[in-house]
């Protein structure tokens, strides 16, 4: 296992006894309600066998989808905390980064002992690298490696690595073909439908990967040239899931609700879902899945206050990951971007980014929690949360 430091942020430990948003430790007024029963029906279209990659059953069916610069050890481990989650994929790691050593690739593929089971996310083009670099995964105790095929950008794809590898099936079946021969680990392939509406390669790889043994194929149902416009075909995924005789197929894009994953599964049949901005959104959205699929009902998000523990927590295990110094860096974008969300008060928020000390971060935060938002309440659900996805002509990412 690529293991951080091994110091627990639990109730006991520094900053969060004296974490002015410790979930555990706050006042029974202040209790999160989350037995609260969601009113909105809707049927889970069960029963399904559990999701199996090879021989390594996941938890869950509802798996976390790679957002490279959100989806790093400490958001994975909040989200494990949070409950419901199946597998959780890295980033995505450039393959000769780590074969190389790169500090940044190394730590990317980091995880610890709460973060199982995991998946490394490799790219590249070259097919010894990506062997090689499953191999030392593998090493390292990744219980899965992922191979992108689906990365649109124009940096990745024109190294031939990403969604350009849809466009030329024999060197990227034969390429798959020898990592999943170098390694005991499943290997499992995210793509997306094809490179433009004239090339919808999606189901005839998918078979193709399957006959060579691929453990899990991911299908975001977008083409290369949509980038994140328009919305997802559902019809498109469902072609995949017909095209292959028994390997999970894995849904993927723009669920961000329990009717969405609904929808995903009824039209799709696909057998595991998996999430990415919608996580970001609402971290809640795998626990929420698992009560659903096991009660018909699930609890509400999480409310301000909840929100608030789960920032520090983020922080907590990001400091123990990479240090205080880079972790007050480091999450300024993201606490931006969550306590604007939380509708915290732009004077607050400022006095947050400009903390640099962990005492300066603490007394932030308890800033923000004493004052709650601006708008709406405590206890209320959060208003939705926008990611910002990149625009303009595919060709220029
Ligand atoms: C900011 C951002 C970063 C992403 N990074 C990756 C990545 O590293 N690897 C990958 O396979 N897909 C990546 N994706 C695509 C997502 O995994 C997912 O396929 C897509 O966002 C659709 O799913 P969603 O609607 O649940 O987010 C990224 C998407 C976004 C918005």
């Amino acid at each position: 296992m690529i293991s951080v430091g091994d110091r627990d942020a639990t109730c006991t430990e520094r900053g969060a006894l004296s974490s002015p948003v410790c979930c555990h430790c706050l006042p029974l007024e202040d209790m999160p309600t989350m037995n609260q029963a969601a009113l909105e029906p809707v049927k889970y279209p069960g029963p399904r066998s559990p999701l199996c990659y090879g021989s390594l059953q996941l938890p869950s069916r509802w798996l976390l989808s790679p957002l490279a610069g959100y989806t790093n050890l400490s958001f994975r481990r909040v989200l494990r905390e949070l409950g419901g989650l199946g597998l959780a994929t890295t980033d995505l790691i450039n393959a000769k980064g780590l074969l190389n050593g790169n500090r940044k690739s190394l730590q990317l593929a980091e995880s610890c002992p709460e973060d199982t089971p995991y998946s490394v996310q490799i790219f590249g083009s070259e097919p010894a690298a990506l062997c090689d670099a499953a191999r030392l995964l593998e090493e390292r105790g990744a219980d899965s490696v992922d191979i992108n095929m689906g990365c649109p950008v124009d940096r990745i794809t024109k190294g031939g690595a990403g969604a350009s590898m849809m466009c030329s099936a024999d060197r990227t079946l034969s390429l798959v073909r020898s990592v999943v021969e170098s390694v005991r680990i499943p290997v499992t392939v995210k793509m997306r439908l094809g490179w433009d509406d004239s090339q919808i390669t999606a189901p005839r790889f998918a078979r193709e990967f399957e006959q060579v043994g691929v453990a899990a194929i991911a299908i975001h149902g977008r083409t290369r040239a949509q980038g994140f416009r328009g919305s997802v075909s559902l019809d498109g995924i469902r072609q995949v899931v017909e095209a292959v005789d028994s390997v999970p197929v894995i849904g993927n894009g723009d669920v961000r609700s329990i009717p969405d994953a609904a929808r995903m599964l009824q039209t799709t049949g696909c057998t595991g879902v998996s999430i990415g901005r919608g996580a970001l959104a609402n971290p809640w959205i795998f626990r929420q899945l698992a009560e659903w699929e096991a009660t018909g009902r699930w609890s509400p998000s999480g409310s301000f206050e909840e929100r608030l523990a789960l920032l520090w927590r983020q922080f907590q295990y990001l400091q123990q990951q990479i240090g205080i110094e880079h972790a007050i860096l480091t999450f300024r974008r993201t606490a931006h971007w969550y306590l604007k969300h939380m509708r915290v008060r732009s004077r607050l928020r400022h006095t947050f980014q400009q903390a640099s000390t962990y005492e300066e971060v603490e007394a932030a935060l308890r800033a923000v929690s004493a004052a709650g938002p601006c708008e709406g309440t405590r206890n209320g659900e959060l208003p939705e949360l926008t990611i910002s996805v990149p625009s303009g002509p595919v060709e220029r990412w």
